[in-house]
This record gives structure tokens, sequence and C-alpha cells, in this order.
């Protein structure tokens, strides 16, 4: 059997504090294992672009792939974008604001093998995870959208909206082609849809640490976006 293979998805829209770090960490705790990191990058202004441009000369052209876009795209179709360039039979998503600690993806590695699982996803609400350093209306937003789609939906995982994951990637491949939502409920949508299939699920507690350079991208759009996707797919799963 031919070695596996770990393609990480970065999608960055202004992160130019963030991206030496996260690459950093990346390397550090994933030095045993054969990955790439693939940067989509959103035509950022503080020119985050040109920061991973060094640290590809750093790193080196097999470690770091650039998969630039002109602008702001969305965050969904960053990854539908990623995934066409990646060539590790395993993808993993994360956030590249340092909200996702690269450390966890060892045990996400170790599970997935553990258990033979097509998806494994890591989550805020179940065991030691946890959110640290948000305000009490974004863990009530998130909360609350976990809590109201497990009742509409029932899809078997604690955290539907976190967006630290793990998947095979044909697995991957096949459930962006089914997701019809863009934005911010496409996260919780690949879930509902792996259950459909009736895809496997391993989930790996994480400590979800709100970014300290830079600023979130949610916005009132965004809520208003996820409860129309929340009751699309309630009315049609
Ligand atoms: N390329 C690209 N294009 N990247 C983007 C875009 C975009 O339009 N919008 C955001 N990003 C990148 C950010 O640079 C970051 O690396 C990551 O996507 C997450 O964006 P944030 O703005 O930091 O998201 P958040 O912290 O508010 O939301 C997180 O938590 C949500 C709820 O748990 C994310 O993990 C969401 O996916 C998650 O739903
Ligand atoms: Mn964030």
């Amino acid at each position: 059997m031919a070695e596996d293979k770990y393609s990480i998805l970065l999608p960055t829209y202004n992160e130019r504090e963030n991206l030496p770090i996260i690459v950093w960490l990346l390397e550090k705790h994933l030095c045993d294992v054969n990955h790439e990191v693939i940067i989509i990058d959103d035509g950022s202004p503080d020119k985050t672009l040109d920061v991973a441009k060094e640290l590809q000369k750093i790193y080196g052209k097999d470690k770091i792939v650039l998969r630039p876009r002109e602008k702001k795209l969305g965050l969904g179709t960053a990854y539908i974008h990623g995934i066409k360039h990646a060539t590790g039979n395993f993808v993993i998503i994360m956030d590249a604001d340092l909200s996702h600690h690269p450390k966890f993806i060892p045990e996400f590695i170790k599970k997935q093998k553990d258990g033979d699982f097509d998806i494994v996803s890591g989550t805020r609400y179940s065991g030691s995870g946890g959110v640290y350093g948000w305000d009490l209306k974004r863990k009530i937003i998130s909360r609350g959208a976990n809590y109201v789609t497990q009742i509409l939906l029932r899809p078997g995982a604690s955290d539907l909206t976190g967006s630290f994951r793990l998947y095979r990637k044909e697995v991957l491949e096949k459930l962006v082609k089914a997701c019809v939502s863009k934005g911010y409920v496409f996260q919780m949508e690949m879930i509902v849809r792996a259950r459909q299939f009736g895809f496997t699920i391993g989930e790996v507690p994480i400590s979800f640490v709100d970014r300290v350079y830079g600023e979130s991208k949610l916005g009132g759009s965004e809520i208003i976006q996820f409860a129309k996707g929340l009751l699309y797919l309630f009315a049609t799963t």
C-alpha cells in the first residue's frame, strides 16, 4: 500500500501576521507525516500572498503550494478550489488564524487510522473540547446554531459548524459536489450530507482559541444565510 499523504488546505484573507506562525507550527507537528500545505489566498489587501511566497522560498515548493484567486470569493469555494490541486489521499481543512492548532492533526490522523473513518471532525462540544476568547454573543450564536441543527437534522456529530476536519479525498470530493450552500453553513451541510451518504465520522476534541491578529469575517448576513441554509436542509433532507 502506498504511503498516506495529507493535503492541508489553508484559506486566507488578511492573515499576514498569522500565516508564518501557522505554517511553522504545521511543519513542526507534521515533520513525520507526508504532507503539503495548500494556501488559497483571495487577493488579501494586506498582501498575505507576498508572505506566502516568502514561506514557499523557505520551506520549498513541494511543501507550500500557492493557489491564489483574484478576489474574495468566500470560504466554501476556496475549499473547492483547493481540493482540485490536492495531491494527498487525505485532505485536512482548517482556519489559518491560529484558532485551530496544528498539534491536533496527529490526533486526527491516529483517530482516522484506529477507526478507519471517512471523516474525522474536530469538536469543541464534546470531551475536553472548548472555545476560548469568544464574547457571549459569539458563543450563543455558535451554540445556538449547533443546538437547533441537532434538533432539526440529527446529524450524529457534536460540532456542526466547526471547520477543523480531516476527510478521505474522494469523500470530500463527493460531499463538495453534493453541497448546495456556500458561506458558513457549508460546514454543517457537509456533515449532514455525510450522514446521508453513510460515511463514518470520528471526533477529536479540540480547543478553539479566538484569533489574536486580524478580524473574523463572520457578520449578520452570514447568520441569516446560516438560518436559510438550515431551513433548506430541513425541508429537503
Ligand atoms: N480564501 C479565503 N476567502 N479565505 C477566507 C475567506 C474568503 O473569502 N473568508 C475567510 N477566510 C479564511 C480566514 O482567513 C481564516 O483562515 C478562515 O477562513 C476562517 O475565517 P474567520 O473569519 O477567522 O472565521 P471565524 O473565526 O469567524 O469562523 C470560524 O468559526 C466558524 C464557526 O465555528 C471558522 O472556522 C468557520 O468556518 C466556522 O464556521
Ligand atoms: Mn477565525
